[in-house]
């Protein structure tokens, strides 16, 4: 599904991607792991046209994507969840998901202003329907400063899935997040893997990303030091050495 070929992305003397090659499989929950500061931000920015590689090749579904336009990239179906949470805080839950609507003749404020009432009923439905599927249905109109962080979180994942996509990155989903609500933000990963998303996960929580992906990148100062399922990565030294401090 997605290929990351040799990446490399200086800042001044910094490499914080360094000559960095992976492969992340259809269907599956990948998560990129790593201690602070070993690229994983950097790579998502990288993927999705934020950032610009200095060298190597980003390949989604067999076409070169390298260094194409963020929007371009938008198209081609990836979809992100932000480390930085990103709601407005005084629109409600409804506001805030038909604000990122999206399809080929509703454009981003159009959603808001311009759209005929059919068009919108057919958001309303939809964004109830998602809410419905995350247990949200009740906040639709509440508005998002009102949430608790996990509760923004929670919408921030349905805000990602709202449009049609092949590829979901989440960055951080439930970093910071109350156990109850972490652990209900895995069961909705799993939930979307079985309906056949393919996810990419930045977690920091070695316990989180052990029970819920099918395959762990780990990253080091930009590159990868390890690759495998949880099982070989829970037993491998140099991951206990890089990750857990030994
Ligand atoms: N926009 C930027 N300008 C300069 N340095 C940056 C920038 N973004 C990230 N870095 C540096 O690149 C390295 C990797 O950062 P980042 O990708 O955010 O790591 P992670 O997400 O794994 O914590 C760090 O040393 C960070 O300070
Ligand atoms: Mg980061």
């Amino acid at each position: 599904m997605l290929k990351i070929q040799n990446i490399t992305k200086k800042f001044g003397g910094v490499k914080a991607v360094d000559n960095c090659d992976f492969e992340i499989k259809k269907g599956m929950i990948t998560a990129l792991i790593g201690p602070n500061g070993s690229g994983k931000t950097t790579l998502f920015n990288l993927v999705s046209g934020i950032l610009k590689a200095d060298s190597g090749k980003i390949i989604l579904n067999n076409k070169n994507i390298t260094n194409l336009s963020i929007e371009k990239i938008s198209n081609l179906g990836i979809s992100r969840l932000f480390q930085k949470p990103s709601l407005f805080k005084n629109l409600t839950i409804k506001e805030n998901l038909l604000l990122a609507m999206n399809d080929e003749d509703t454009k981003f404020w159009q959603a808001v202003f311009k759209i005929s009432s059919d068009k919108k009923d057919k958001f309303e439905e939809k964004i109830k329907q998602i809410l419905k599927n995350f247990e949200m249905e009740d906040f639709i109109n509440i508005r998002a400063e009102d949430l608790s962080y996990g509760q923004k979180r929670l919408v921030e994942i349905a805000r990602a899935i709202l449009n049609q996509h092949n590829f979901l990155m989440l960055d951080e989903p439930a970093a910071g997040v109350n156990p109850r609500l972490r652990e209900k933000i895995r069961k909705i990963l799993l939930k979307l893997k079985e309906k056949n998303e393919t996810i990419l996960l930045i977690e920091h929580d070695m316990n989180f990303t052990l029970k819920t992906a099918d395959t762990i990148i780990v990253l080091e100062k930009g590159g990868v030091i390890a690759q495998g399922n949880p099982e070989e990565i829970k037993n491998n030294k140099r991951v206990l050495e890089a990750y857990l401090g030994g």
